[in-house]
């Protein structure tokens, strides 16, 4: 049995790195393609070499671009990938222009392609996220989905026969990195002189924040006027479009710091106040790790960690505010992510098994 799978952004990384394992334990072959679409070392690099993956197989080296350039970019490269390789399964992860790409180059190969963390919606179609999620879903041949919300939302499609459950991986990896980061505090509370509970930690990426100037001051300005330091963890698009717009991201509580490698970013939500962000990845973080969080947008996919209270969708400064100062929630066993071995489950759905 053969896997390629096909990554090329920071969340995919870590998603990447419980799979792997799993074909490994399982004496799978697995085949790492990386489209190149995430290139800085703090986006890419440290992912594979903190969380064991080695090395990719193939790099296919894209880069940036808008959307177009960039996905058929990635489209134009991987035939010959997949023409060398013709493996069992394509494997495409989240929701990504990578996602789209692999999804789309392997089922016009006939090659088949299953879909992981597949079945989630925000119902947004601005969102690039939200294109790529929904046509990866129906050019897909299997669905793995996180959580019964997704399988629902695939059932309505009328996707249901090509879904199933399996558990969310990214639970996987964060309950090993959590528990190998231990209660050592974060390195970042001595670097920037933070008491542990004192700050909240910040991420903003997503077009719809970070590309509109008005939009961006505004939660710059919020962020900045929050009652304790924020630390900014700001991915490159954030920093270059702040630049760009010539708005000032150091000011007031805020403070700007590069993105952290992923273990250090597991400690440093641990030790923190709350967390403020528009990353789906964070906002589950959070969850799983029961620190408060506040979601800069109007909805998410993540709807458990809302319901049940860890985390709140703010959009004003007036939003934002509040969210980080209300009451810690209840606590709460729910575990609507699975139960940590989920990328088992995947190799094994994939080996023909469950
Ligand atoms: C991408 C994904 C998004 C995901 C995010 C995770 C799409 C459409 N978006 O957004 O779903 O949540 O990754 O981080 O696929 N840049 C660098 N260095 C890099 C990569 C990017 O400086 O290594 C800068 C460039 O200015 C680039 C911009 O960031 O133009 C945007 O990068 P891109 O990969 O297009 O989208 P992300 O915002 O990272």
């Amino acid at each position: 049995m053969k896997i390629v799978s096909v990554v090329g952004a920071r969340p995919q990384f870590v998603k990447l790195a419980p799979i792997h394992k799993a074909a490994k334990a399982a004496g799978v072959e697995h085949v790492i393609v990386h489209t190149g679409q995430h290139y800085d070392p703090m986006l890419s690099d440290v992912f594979f070499e903190d969380l064991g993956i080695g090395a990719p197989d193939v790099h296919l080296g894209v880069g940036s671009g808008t959307h177009g350039v960039q996905t058929g970019a990635m489209l134009a490269a991987l035939d010959a990938v997949f023409e060398e390789h013709r493996p069992d399964w394509v494997l495409v992860y989240g929701d990504t222009n990578s996602t789209v790409a692999a999804a789309l180059s392997a089922v016009k190969m006939h090659i088949p392609v299953a879909h992981l963390e597949a079945g989630l919606r925000s119902f947004n179609r601005r969102m690039p996220e939200e294109h790529n999620r929904v046509m990866t879903d129906h050019a897909a041949d299997l669905l793995l989905a996180p959580t019964q919300v997704a399988v629902d939302h695939l059932s309505h499609e009328g996707l249901a026969e090509r879904t199933v459950l399996v558990g969310d991986v990214m639970t996987d990896v964060l309950f090993e990195v959590r528990d190998q980061v231990g209660s050592a505090p974060s390195a970042l509370l001595t670097e920037l002189d933070l008491e542990a509970g004192g700050y909240y930690l910040a991420t903003i990426h997503r077009a719809e924040n970070t590309d509109d100037p008005e939009r961006l001051a505004e939660i710059a300005e919020s962020l900045g006027g929050l009652d304790r330091p924020v630390v900014l963890l700001a991915h490159p698009r954030v920093v270059a479009k702040a630049a760009a717009h010539g708005i000032e991201l150091t000011h007031g509580t805020l403070i700007v710091h590069p993105p952290l490698a992923y273990p250090d970013l597991i400690a440093a939500a641990l030790s923190s106040a709350g967390v403020v962000t528009d990353s789906g990845g964070l906002q589950k973080e959070a969850f799983l790790l029961r620190v408060p969080c506040t979601t800069v947008r109007t909805e998410t996919e993540w709807v458990e960690t809302v319901e049940l209270g860890w985390n709140v969708l703010a959009n004003t400064a007036d939003e934002i505010a509040a969210g980080v100062i209300r009451p810690r929630p209840a606590d709460t066993d729910a575990a609507p992510y699975g139960d940590g071995h989920a990328a088992a489950r995947v190799v094994e759905v994939l080996s023909g098994g469950a």
